[in-house]
């Protein structure tokens, strides 16, 4: 059941090259939320739709999210000071299931900030003996809470495009590299599109079951309008599901990937 709140902000920072973290003040969300869950918060009074931002960490009382500014709406959340309100409404979507003993998470660009809490959420699990992270970035300046993953995480590793920081390639080369090496239970996934469709593919080829969360642009956020349709299967019949009330979070086996 997600709440309609407005919640005080008590930090603000600039965390990397247009990339921001705002931390605010609700015990509501911080005690509810689950891994992969997102907060659908308005943007000002000159756009109608909200922005989906998924959660990044929680503490105690404290909610962070961290956002890439594309346009208007995120433009106008990284203008946000202390002391400004928020009016979200959340937690939404359904959030990552985690299972097994061994976890890997596979995070890239503005996908990385909800793997934070699922690595949190997983290392205070007693079945987890690991939790690996890898993170890709297009370069070091947009390399974003690398000391909170390594805090959470049993190992985390790097890649970037130019190579500026960690291994040269695709988070997607580390994933082939890192599942040579160790037997993992389950993939956690979250990133642009064609990484998703990758990861998904080397999991099927892997035979390990993989998580990922999708995103499309949205309008009501809560399952009414439509607008975030992606196609997926059950049972070899083709389907729309609602990425806001269905997902974000699919197994990677039910997405209709389109051809790369
Ligand atoms: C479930 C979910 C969780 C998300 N979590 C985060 C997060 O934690 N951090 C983060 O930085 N971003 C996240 N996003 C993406 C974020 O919602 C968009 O970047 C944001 O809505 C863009 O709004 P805008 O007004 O700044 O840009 P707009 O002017 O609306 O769009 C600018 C550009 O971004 C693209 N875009 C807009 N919305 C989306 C979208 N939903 N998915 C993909 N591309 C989009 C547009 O096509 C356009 O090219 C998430 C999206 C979803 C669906
Ligand atoms: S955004 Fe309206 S149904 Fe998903």
């Amino acid at each position: 059941m997600p709440f309609h709140l407005c919640c005080s902000i008590t930090e603000t920072e600039n965390i990397a090259q247009d990339q921001f973290s705002i931390v605010f003040d609700s015990v509501k969300l911080a005690d509810f939320v689950k891994a992969g869950q997102f907060l659908h918060i308005a943007c000002g009074d000159a756009l109608t739709l909200r922005r989906p931002i998924s959660i990044c960490d929680t503490d105690k009382s404290l909610v962070k999210v961290v956002f890439t500014v594309k346009g208007a709406g995120t433009r106008w959340l990284s203008l946000r000071k202390p002391g400004d309100m928020l009016d979200i409404l959340g937690p939404l979507g359904n959030g990552f299931d985690m299972k097994g003993e061994n976890l890997l998470l596979i995070g890239g660009g503005a996908g990385v900030p909800p793997l934070l809490l699922a690595a949190r959420q997983a290392a205070a699990l007693p079945q987890f003996e690991s939790v690996t992270a890898l993170l890709g970035f297009s370069d070091i300046g947009k390399a974003i809470l690398l000391g909170d993953f390594a805090a959470a995480c049993t190992s985390v590793e790097i890649a970037t495009d130019d190579g500026s920081l960690g291994r040269h390639g695709f988070v997607t080369d580390l994933l082939k590299y890192r599942l040579n090496t160790k037997r993992f239970d389950q993939i956690l996934a979250c990133g642009p599109y064609n990484m998703l469709r990758i990861v998904s593919e080397i999991a099927d080829e892997y035979d390990i079951p993989c998580q990922v969360s999708m995103e499309e642009r949205m309008g009501c956020g809560i399952g009414a309008c439509l607008t975030c349709s992606c196609k997926t299967k059950s049972a070899g019949k083709e389907k729309y599901s609602r990425v806001c009330a269905d997902g974000p979070v699919f197994s990677s086996r039910e997405v209709v990937w389109n051809e790369a």
